[in-house]
């Protein structure tokens, strides 16, 4: 069953109806000022940091699910008592939840516009937020389909949060007596803390006269209320409160004619402004906000038409993303994610890396080492310098040791304290984002910026020298079989091997009771080998023949302690536990087989040559292949492990436990690719594929336009249904996997690789992609059934599959392959 349809002429995908299975959300903003906004208006919106600078207020485990947000409401001021269930309504559909006589959200990129119709007047808003600022524009069309005139109201409405997410929800005996507004000439300003630290401050303001306003939410809902039925709408006027403490809102009240068939544009901004220290108050002397800076910005934005122009520069900044890599294949489904929405969930994660969504509170987590290296993957060709600047971002959050915080918070960029470090894997992935950076970009100057350790001042060294100690980082902790320790966790934070903890409420993630000795992991050995031969390769560009020496014994010993250690005979394990004993082997009656060794190893190179890649693979697809996608592991844990931590505490086909974690599938896609089976390949990304899920949407559940994190195992009751959707590390390994792999389109160190490895029913595709300031016109024909490449460079036979690089930067590549 569907919800709704895919434009992709738009770049939309429109819901039809607004109670969806869960939230379908967006995500506004995509540089400092961002929006989480659903399909009934709901969600909030916070300046960088969810959790240090939000603005609006959610309640997250609410029920309904989704009820705080950007709510405007309409009221018919003309119409009879005897009509007083169309008295008022949310054009939103929420959260009054009139039903509409039409209704429609289309999310597109980077805006949201939610159209319905009742009693004949139609509400169109369109959210989004421009391009370099940081505010977001509602901008609400008004029509009037009846035969006469219509008099109404309307309320705009937001609940402001008193700035630090965390204590806003938790410290109500302060925060009841601090809340402090201002309002001048119609605009509505949070000031919560202005008087002491902070030199920020939140505004609403509208286009139009204001007949009333309210700031405190106790006066606008009114006792007992919620926003289902504010006093305030249904009496028809505001009460023009002034916050002293409690609950600060932000509501507005305009006042409407209009004429049979008339429109009309009424826009609301809500934005964030920082003032300098010194000119915080005018005059002076006083208490009061300095607006003079911020109006301009007020004033610009309240008209029409510079709406108008800020949205045509969001599309056109958006078309100019995608147009750097387009592809025509055969399927409707690999367009639409490659072309659209995998690249679109690849910046909102590039930008929130896992701490905002309607699964992720905004409080808990800010950056993760880990995933935001991951994140860049895919990312590289987007936006090359601002990937550039979070890899030394990251970077500077590495320990001497060349461990790294595994979080840090993007406000202040400084490693998050209470999680910590000695995840073991983390540093291995810096290397990978560097080098996928290094094969896009071609500009090896970053590996000689000067990048500090925990960001202390006079601790800088070359980005290079980082890449050292992460490397160093591993083989300085390796265990009795030579694999590497795990740590506190790898990829899988679940799989806690030195937490044995019987105490509830303990924290999987930081508590570790063991001496981490023995406990290995066989993932982080093969992502080990995988990134020694990125060194391998970067040092040997340097010219280091010493380091290149290193890294391939490095690279050999570990491979030879995998084989020796790490192989079950079927399948790579998956890790040795603290008593030694090995996890992901036959000879475990739960958690035989893990999906991630299979991946990373074979990623890794490990058993190409000798058929047990083959093998590795073979045995995922007979354990742990679903209809869904690629469970975690098998058997699933039916009771709690000590030893083994959080993952033996989800219930069986959930998360970790054994759920399709559909981050670890592409690696299999990636691995298939490798040992040349397109159509494996290929049928594992179409099972995941969100928009191939479409058809199932009662059963997904989540957006049909995004990968979620985790799909429910086969054995969980619930098997197929997804959660935790946008914030995930799938985004950016499928975009990779269809792209580099099943495509074929490889950004390497020496230039463009193409070396397509395609579904067998496919007889070819054509893409357009830009690579180092050159435009590739690629056309992929296959001749016959094989994956031998035939390449022609501007109509010359070339040799291997790697475009030269052409003399020309800025010039155009034909690139005609045939497959055969
Ligand atoms: C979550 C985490 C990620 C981890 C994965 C598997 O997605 O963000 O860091 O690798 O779960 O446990
Ligand atoms: C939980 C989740 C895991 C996530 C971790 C982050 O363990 O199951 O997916 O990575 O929390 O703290």
């Amino acid at each position: 069953m569907r919800y709704g349809y895919f434009d992709d002429v738009e770049r939309e995908y429109v819901i039809t109806q607004p109670d969806t299975p869960l939230p379908w959300i967006n995500y506004l903003g995509s540089q400092a000022y961002f929006c989480l906004i659903s399909n009934t208006a709901g969600g909030y919106s916070f300046y960088k940091d969810a959790r240090l600078r939000r603005l609006t207020r959610y309640r997250y485990n609410n029920a309904p699910l989704d009820c705080s947000g950007r709510y405007i409401y309409l009221r018919d001021d003309g119409a009879s008592v005897a009509q007083t269930e169309e008295l008022f309504w949310s054009p939103s559909w929420q959260p009054t939840r009139t039903p509409l006589d039409a209704y429609e959200c289309r999310h597109g990129m980077g805006y949201t516009v939610i159209r319905s119709t009742l009693a004949q007047i139609e509400a169109s808003t369109r959210y989004f937020v421009p391009m370099g600022e940081n505010l977001e524009v509602w901008e609400l069309t008004l029509t009037n389909h009846r035969t006469e005139r219509a008099q109404l109201s309307v309320f705009s409405s937001v609940e402001f949060n008193l700035w630090d997410a965390m204590d806003d929800a938790t410290n109500f005996q302060r925060n009841y007596n601090v809340g402090e507004v201002e309002v001048a000439d119609g605009v509505i300003f949070h000031k919560t803390e202005y008087r002491e630290r902070r030199d920020h401050f939140a505004y609403l303001a509208c286009s139009e006269p204001i007949a009333g306003f309210d700031t405190q939410r106790e006066a606008f809902l009114g006792p007992y209320r919620g926003y289902a039925a504010p006093v305030g709408v249904e009496s028809g006027g505001l009460s023009d409160s002034i916050a002293h403490g409690w609950q600060p809102v932000g509501v507005q009240h305009v006042k409407v004619e209009l004429q049979a068939g008339e429109s009309k544009k009424i826009i609301f901004l809500l934005g964030y402004h920082e003032n300098p220290h010194d000119a915080k108050f005018d005059p002076p002397e006083s208490q009061t906000i300095n607006k003079r800076l911020v109006l301009p910005t007020i004033q610009k934005y309240l008209q029409a038409k510079q709406v108008e122009k800020s949205f045509q520069e969001l599309r056109a900044f958006w078309d100019d993303l995608f147009g750097k890599f387009q592809i025509t294949t055969p399927d409707e489904h690999t367009n639409r994610m490659v072309n659209i929405w995998n690249v679109y969930q690849m910046m909102v994660t590039f930008n929130l890396s896992r701490s905002a969504s309607y699964f992720e509170s905004g409080i808990g987590r800010g950056m993760g080492f880990r995933d935001s290296n991951q994140d860049l993957l895919g990312f590289m060709h987007l936006l090359p310098e601002r990937a550039r600047e979070r890899i030394l971002d990251l970077a500077a959050t590495q320990m001497p040791t060349g461990g790294a915080y595994h979080q840090y918070q993007p406000l202040t960029k400084r490693g998050n304290n209470d999680v910590g470090s000695n995840f073991n894997d983390d540093p291995l992935w810096l290397i990978l984002s560097v080098a996928a950076y290094l094969k896009e970009t071609g500009e090896w100057g970053i590996l000689d910026e000067a990048v500090p350790y925990e960001n202390q001042s006079g601790t800088e060294e070359p980005l290079y020298g980082h890449l050292q100690r992460s490397i160093q980082y591993t083989l300085d902790r390796l265990g009795p079989h030579g694999l590497p320790l795990i740590g506190r966790a790898d990829w899988n934070d679940c799989l806690n091997l030195n937490c044995f903890s019987d105490s509830p409420g303990q924290s999987f993630q930081t508590t570790t009771n063991k001496d981490g000795k023995v406990a290995e992991s066989v993932f982080i050995a093969g992502l080990f080998v995988l990134a020694a031969q990125e060194m391998q390769a970067i040092a040997h560009h340097r010219g280091d023949a010493a380091d290149v020496g290193a890294y391939i014994e490095a690279a050999d010993t570990m491979a030879k302690a995998v084989w020796s250690a790490g192989w079950d005979g079927d399948w790579f394990r998956r890790a040795y536990d603290d008593m030694g004993r090995a996890l992901g082997s036959r000879e475990n009656d739960e958690g035989r087989i893990f999906i991630e060794p299979q991946g990373i190893c074979v990623m890794a190179g490990l058993g190409l040559e000798d058929g047990r890649a083959l093998q590795a693979l073979d045995s995922v697809a007979e354990h742990l292949e679903t209809p869904h996608g690629i469970v975690l592991h098998q058997p699933a844990f039916t009771r709690y492990y000590l030893h083994l931590g959080e993952i033996s505490s989800y219930p069986p086909g959930y998360k970790e436990n054994a759920g399709i974690f559909c981050h670890a599938n592409p690696w299999i896609m990636i691995s298939e690719a490798m040992v040349g089976r397109g159509d494996k390949a290929y049928e594992y990304y179409l099972l995941i594929n969100p928009s191939v899920r479409e058809d199932i949407s009662e059963v997904h559940k989540c957006e049909p336009y995004v990968y979620a994190q985790m799909i429910a195992g086969k054995d969980a009751p619930t098997h197929g249904e997804a959660k935790n959707s946008w914030l995930t590390g799938t985004a950016t390994w499928n975009y990779v996997a269809v792209t580099q792999w099943i495509l074929g389109i490889r950004p390497t160190y020496a230039g463009l690789e193409i070396d397509p490895v395609l579904p067998s029913d496919w007889d070819g595709f054509e893409a357009v992609r830009y690579y180092r300031g050159v435009r590739y016109r690629i056309k992929v024909e296959r001749h016959g059934t094989g994956s031998t490449v035939r390449l022609e460079v501007n109509g010359s036979p070339v040799d291997g599959r790697v475009i030269p690089l052409p003399e020309d930067k800025s010039g155009e590549v034909e690139v005609h392959l045939g497959l055969g």
